[in-house]
């Protein structure tokens, strides 16, 4: 249950993720009235700043209407409970004085014999993960209370890096403590896989491969990698979307059903579909690298990215899952990002109608937009109104926005962070769930960089702004793949 008396620290607190996302969301809390009002919450990083400075910094993100009085008050207020310590990421000195400030922080409340519970959020590069979860583990954990670390991706860069990684901070927390996490396991419309799937008998049954044609799943960013190409370079497109987050909406639609909603009976299904998938092959992946379009640079004009960079900024893979329920379905996972829109869907495309009586007609095709607008639609086969005996494709149509008006969807991190302080590990990612996704990706990222030795592949390069390389229709028509009307 939702744990009182909590101290939350986040590291790599000037970071951008913490700036955009991790602190928005612990405000998003607040206002919410989800945080119990002993929560205290501390930034923790490198550089010298101010309290005050850190406010600024951290609260730049939050956007609050000049008219919402409330909203503003309230900031305010969380403003006040935030706290800043600056230090290292390893070393003695910089975790004994982290555990200082919370212990002191915490007096009120032990006075009056509250349990001192400890969330440590690591919005951090790996390179420090294992030093630091070493030095809270050895200087700030909480005896008398619960103590929890969240870890943000990436895991590693492929099987043997990850298994270090885990390794490493696993010297000194237990899975139990440990909440690694992938964003869109907070997202609404991937909540609502379990739902949609298990408590509706006719969608379950139509989940097999005596229905599905294909499967496609795909990512689409209308931006480049503008400030990050440092970091993209060492880690692709694939290690930044593919192997996480496409993977996870992946076991998601394919699993079978659990034997509870507890998070190890979901965490098991996912894991066992997931051990049935071989690696991906290279002659099943088509790669893409964006040049300069629509008046946007290309990848390698960032001056951080190498000039003879073979990167993939898109990539289109093939996977195929060895059990009954989908032997012989083709599942097409695609990411890129300076594409010519925004978009993450998952299309699920149904076989042919015998022909004979219709001929000619377009597959039903169930569409599942995760964002932006939340959606479902079945594209369906229906009579024209009226006289003539023809059919016409159309949509049974369930866009949240129309159906759900006065609804709050949350955002992902406010989800996940109120599941971690809940203990709730159901949208966390277990070990040996990161370890399976990673045996996926491992030969086809050692294939990308050249690790066997063979030579690296060239990606086909793509305009900033059109929909990716110019192989992707063939590559979907490969899999099985018919554009169906109106998509
Ligand atoms: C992150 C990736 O994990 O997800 C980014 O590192 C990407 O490159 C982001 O832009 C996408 O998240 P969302 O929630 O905007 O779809």
């Amino acid at each position: 249950q939702l744990k009182d008396n909590t101290s939350i620290v986040v590291f790599g607190a000037s970071g951008d993720l913490a700036k955009k996302k991790t602190f928005p969301a612990l405000f998003g809390l607040r206002k919410m009235n989800l945080l119990p009002k002993d929560t205290r919450i501390l930034g923790y990083a490198r550089s010298k700043m101010t309290n005050d400075e850190f406010h600024d910094k951290v609260t730049a993100y939050i956007k609050i209407d000049e008219k919402d009085t409330e909203s503003k008050k309230l900031l305010e207020e969380f403003k006040s409970g935030l706290t800043y310590v600056s230090g290292g990421y390893d070393g003695e000195d910089s975790f004994k004085n982290l555990n200082d400030n919370l212990t002191n922080a915490e007096k009120n409340n032990a006075s009056s014999g509250k349990k001192a519970n400890r969330l440590f959020y690591l919005a951090l590069p790996p390179s420090v993960f294992g030093s630091v979860s070493e030095g809270l583990r050895k200087f700030c954990y909480s005896e008398s209370g619960t103590n929890r670390l969240i870890v943000e991706k990436p895991f590693g860069k492929d099987t043997e890096s990850s298994q270090q990684l885990m390794n490493s901070i696993k010297a000194n927390w237990s899975e139990e403590e440990i909440f690694r996490i992938d964003h869109y396991l907070g997202k609404e419309m991937v909540k609502n896989l379990l739902v949609l799937r298990f408590a509706n008998v006719f969608l379950d049954n139509q989940f097999h491969k005596n229905s599905v044609d294909n499967v496609q799943i795909t990512f689409k960013e209308p931006f480049g990698t503008e400030g990050r190409g440092g970091y993209f370079d060492e880690f692709n497109i694939i290690r930044d979307i593919l192997q996480n987050h496409l993977m996870q909406v992946l076991s998601l639609i394919t699993m079978e059903r659990p034997v509870s909603f507890s998070s190890e009976d979901i965490r098991d299904e996912k894991v066992k579909v997931l051990r049935t998938i071989p690696p991906i092959k290279p002659d099943e992946t088509l790669l893409g690298q964006y040049v300069a379009g629509n008046d946007k640079p290309g990848y390698k004009e960032d001056e951080t990215v190498p000039k003879d960079s073979n990167c993939p900024t898109f990539a289109a893979v093939a996977l195929h899952i060895n059990n009954p329920r989908w032997e012989g379905v083709p599942f097409i996972l695609k990411a890129g990002k300076a594409l010519n829109e925004g978009k993450v869907e998952i299309r699920i495309q149904f076989k042919d109608v015998t022909s004979g009586i219709f001929s000619d007609i377009p597959r039903d095709e169930l569409v599942i937009r995760i964002q932006p607008s939340e959606a479902i639609y079945l594209k369906t086969n229906t009579k024209v109104p009226g006289l003539q005996m023809s059919a016409l494709p159309t949509e049974l149509d369930l866009t949240y926005k129309d159906r759900f008006e006065k609804a709050v969807i949350p955002e992902a991190y406010e989800s996940l962070l109120l599941d971690a302080l809940n203990g709730d590990h159901s949208n966390f990612v277990r070990d040996d769930e990161l370890d399976t996704a990673w045996k996926i990706f491992t030969p086809i990222l050692h294939w990308i960089e050249g690790k066997n030795g063979g030579e690296k592949p060239t990606p086909d390069s793509y305009e900033y702004g059109t929909r990716g390389p110019k192989g992707v229709e063939d590559f979907q028509t490969r899999f099985g793949y018919k554009r169906t009307p109106s998509n």
